[in-house]
């Protein structure tokens, strides 16, 4: 039987500011419009792996407001299965988004309800973590559930793909159950500073093999629109190029590639370095539209891009 891939993590209705470029502290400035959209680390990985085919079940917590029947929702209609999502008093997860015109945007997220999906949410559905195929984490939810979802994958010896973000020291025993740490440049130092304070890393290769002395597996390291850098016991060191294309919106290109790159090993059974270039794809056509889980392809789209686009670096 086909298998699921589990999502653990944040469900955030984006308020989303557009604005031609990013105030500066302490400025007002007048802004473009304003959209809500669904968001969420944890609910964007899940819906780029629903929409480009996958069977996924999303395993979150959300409020008693109003945004959470539009989230819930939202992963329905990308086909996510919602069934394992749980409830609480109060707000569900928000994230007050600007962006501006050359695509950047800072976020800040309230964790409202996911602050509230705890360990033992996790061990309710530790049948369905133990049959995933593979399981996504990020850090949009409480540090001790983390914690034990790592715990959980590695004694069942589910592949952990660890999205670092937003980032904070990770404990030795977290990293060392993690498949595949997913950080993009700022986050790598981050995770890095706490364990070798004021060390300067320079190159990816040297980024991705202080992170694998921590204990990780594999990592690949987001280079934004220049791609990513690969290494690890299940891979070549290698760099995978990006794509050039028309950026509108940078929000959630990270949750893109992670779902795509889940999806190709998953359910394509590509090896790393072709999921890699895929997921590549994929976060490329989601930044060239507005809004997190609204950008996310289907997978008839991904091919035709990849027929028709060379990555960036190649030409
Ligand atoms: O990765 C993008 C996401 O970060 C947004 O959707 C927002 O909700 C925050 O979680």
């Amino acid at each position: 039987m086909r298998k699921s891939i589990v999502v653990v993590g944040s469900l955030n209705l984006d308020l989303v500011a557009r604005v031609k470029r990013l105030p500066n502290p302490g400025e007002t400035i007048i802004g473009k419009d304003f959209n809500t959209y669904g968001g969420g680390k944890g609910a964007n990985q899940a819906v780029a792996l629903a929409r480009l085919g996958a069977p996924v079940k999303m395993i979150g917590k959300l409020g008693s407001d109003g945004f959470a029947k539009q989230l819930n929702d939202g992963l329905n209609d990308a086909g996510v299965d919602t069934s394992l999502l749980q409830y609480t008093t109060g707000s569900s997860g928000t994230a007050l988004i600007t962006t501006a015109e050359d695509g950047e945007n800072t976020i800040v997220v309230i964790p409202g309800a996911n602050g509230a999906l705890l360990p033992e949410d996790l061990e309710r559905h530790r049948e369905q973590i133990e049959q995933a195929a593979m399981v996504l984490g990020q850090l949009e939810i409480q540090a001790a559930t983390t914690e034990c979802l790592g715990r959980l994958t590695q004694a069942a010896g589910v592949p952990f793909i660890l999205d670092p973000a937003p980032a904070y020291s990770l404990s030795q025993d977290l990293l060392r159950s993690v498949t595949w740490l997913t950080p993009n440049e700022t986050e790598a130092q981050l995770l890095l500073d706490a364990h070798y304070p004021g060390r300067q890393l320079s190159s990816p290769p040297e980024v991705a093999d202080q992170l694998l002395k921590l204990g990780v597996r594999n990592v690949i390291l987001k280079l934004g629109a220049r791609g990513v850098y690969m290494a690890g016991a299940d891979v070549e060191n290698t760099y995978v190029d990006g794509f050039k294309v028309q950026v509108v919106d940078t929000t959630a290109a990270g949750d893109a590639f992670n779902g795509a790159f889940a999806f190709a090993v998953c359910e394509k059974g590509m090896a790393p370095r072709d999921a890699a270039h895929f997921a590549c794809a994929v976060a490329a056509i989601s930044v060239t539209r507005a809004g997190a889980q609204t950008s996310m392809p289907r997978l008839a789209e991904c091919d035709a891009f990849l027929k028709k686009s060379k990555p960036k670096f190649l030409a």
